[in-house]
């Protein structure tokens, strides 16, 4: 609270309204606004421009500075210093862990990790056309079929056990549903290797073997750590709002995944891939950036522009680096995708329209490049996207369901017919 207050003077009303004012620790205050409705008003904010849905400690973004931190750590420092699972540690408990917390975190995380039969038979069930997504998202659903009567939310312990299942499993849904749909066979998480060199091993390894390129776990434990929350974006706000009711934290979190999905959100990667393949050569490119600025075209630059954002993605420049990273690595340095990536972000940085509308390249842009080259499908781009932010979403629900809270239940603005009689 401030002693802050603001007074809202609205004709008609016999006298101003106060409005208390909260202040944060960084970033706007907030105007609480909720005595608005007794006053005979509501709020309108179609796509929650100006609105703070809740309080959180949790992650903090500075869209015009560039600015994204995770419990006070900028993201670059966490990318160099941290690793995924030691980045999770910190979102859902608020502290970097001391060693031993993450040994023991690590241990929980890869003893929660198998799936159990009924949801790897469920993912068995899909056509193998079926979009990863998709599969993804039924079968998070499923995991509120196996855990339901044991996990009381109000309860620490299974709560701290649900975001190991969660954390856990999450990898090994995404590596079962890549090789559900190529055909081939599941590979079992192995305890011997760390998380993303697991996934990776799980996705592309045999059974009985398990050699994978470190430069591409690491980059790959980097993409995940990039992914893993973003405040209250859209599929966050989707976990909070679904959890809101008191659901089942993984049917929550299934909620998360189908907003995601979207090629403005989450879906932006896989889009990236698709429009990089359809404007084919560098040639292409400023026919194509020209229909970006025609506000009769639909067509937009994938992997460009944020609602936040209106300076770098924090997490783009790193996606950057890792991407050179990577090709380097694979001795693809030469890269057509990439070549057509970097001209494309050169123009668009450079070119009034894009400059005036602060459109710069997001976390989606470059991600896509760099799985690709480690042999991942565009299909399963956002399947890895979720598999990041599993963390964050799961992180807001706790943080959430830790205090009290009330369903969510936003009002309208109604322009449709008043009251009228059914014809006689
Ligand atoms: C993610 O919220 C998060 O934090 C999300 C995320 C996370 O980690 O959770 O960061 C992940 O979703 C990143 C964003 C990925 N999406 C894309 O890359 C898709 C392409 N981007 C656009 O669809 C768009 O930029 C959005 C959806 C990301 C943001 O849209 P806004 O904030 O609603 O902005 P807008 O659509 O109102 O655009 C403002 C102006 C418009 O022009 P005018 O109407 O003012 O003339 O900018 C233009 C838009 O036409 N514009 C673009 C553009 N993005 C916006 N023009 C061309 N290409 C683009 N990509």
């Amino acid at each position: 609270m401030t002693d802050k207050t603001a007074r809202l003077m609205v004709e008609g009303l016999a006298a101003d309204v106060e409005l208390p004012i909260y202040a944060s620790a960084v970033g706007p205050d907030v105007i609480d606004v909720t005595s608005l409705t007794k006053n005979g008003y509501f709020t309108y904010d179609p796509g929650f421009m100006s609105t703070a849905a809740c309080e959180s400690k949790i992650t903090f973004i500075d869209g015009g500075k560039g600015v994204l931190l995770h419990r006070g750590y900028p993201i670059d420092q966490l990318a160099e210093h941290s690793d995924f699972l030691e980045t999770s540690y910190l979102l859902l408990k608020g502290e970097l862990p001391n060693a031993e917390q993450k040994k023991t975190f690590v241990q929980a995380v890869k003893d929660h990790s198998e799936v159990a039969p009924s949801v790897a038979n469920l993912i068995q069930t899909f056509a193998k056309d079926a979009h990863p997504m998709a599969v993804l998202c039924s079968a998070v659903a499923a995991l509120a079929a196996v855990y339901h009567s044991e996990i009381d939310i109000t309860n620490d312990n299974d709560r701290d056990i649900t975001a190991y299942r969660l954390i856990g499993q999450m990898p090994t849904l995404a590596a079962m549903t890549y090789k559900h749909l190529q055909g081939e066979d599941f590979v079992a998480p192995n305890a011997a290797l760390e998380y993303a060199e697991n996934y990776l091993n799980m996705t592309f390894g045999k059974t009985g073997e398990s050699k994978v390129n470190p430069v591409l776990a690491k980059a790959m434990d980097r993409i995940f750590l990039l992914h893993a929350d973003h405040e209250q974006n859209a599929s966050t706000s989707t976990v909070r709002l679904s959890g809101s009711s008191g659901t089942n934290p993984f049917a929550a979190i299934a909620a998360g995944i189908s907003t995601l999905w979207g090629p403005a959100h989450g879906g932006a990667n896989e889009a990236v891939l698709a429009m990089l393949e359809e404007i084919g050569s560098v040639d292409n490119i400023d026919t194509y950036v020209e229909k970006a600025k025609d506000k009769a075209d639909p067509f937009r630059l994938m992997g460009f522009g944020h609602r936040v954002y209106k300076n770098f993605d924090p997490r783009a420049k790193v996606m950057k680096q890792t991407c050179d990273e990577v090709l380097a690595e694979l001795g693809l340095e030469n890269d057509p995708l990439l070549a057509m990536a970097k001209k494309l972000e050169k123009i668009a940085l450079e070119d009034e329209y894009f400059i005036k509308k602060k459109l710069y390249p997001n976390v989606d842009f470059y991600s896509g490049i760099i799985m690709k080259a480690i042999g991942i499908p565009p299909e399963m781009f956002t399947v890895i996207f979720a598999t990041g932010r599993a963390v964050g979403w799961y992180a807001h629900w706790d943080e959430m369901v830790s205090e009290p809270y009330k369903i969510g239940r936003p009002r309208q603005l109604y322009t449709g017919y008043t009251q009228r009689d059914y014809p006689a």
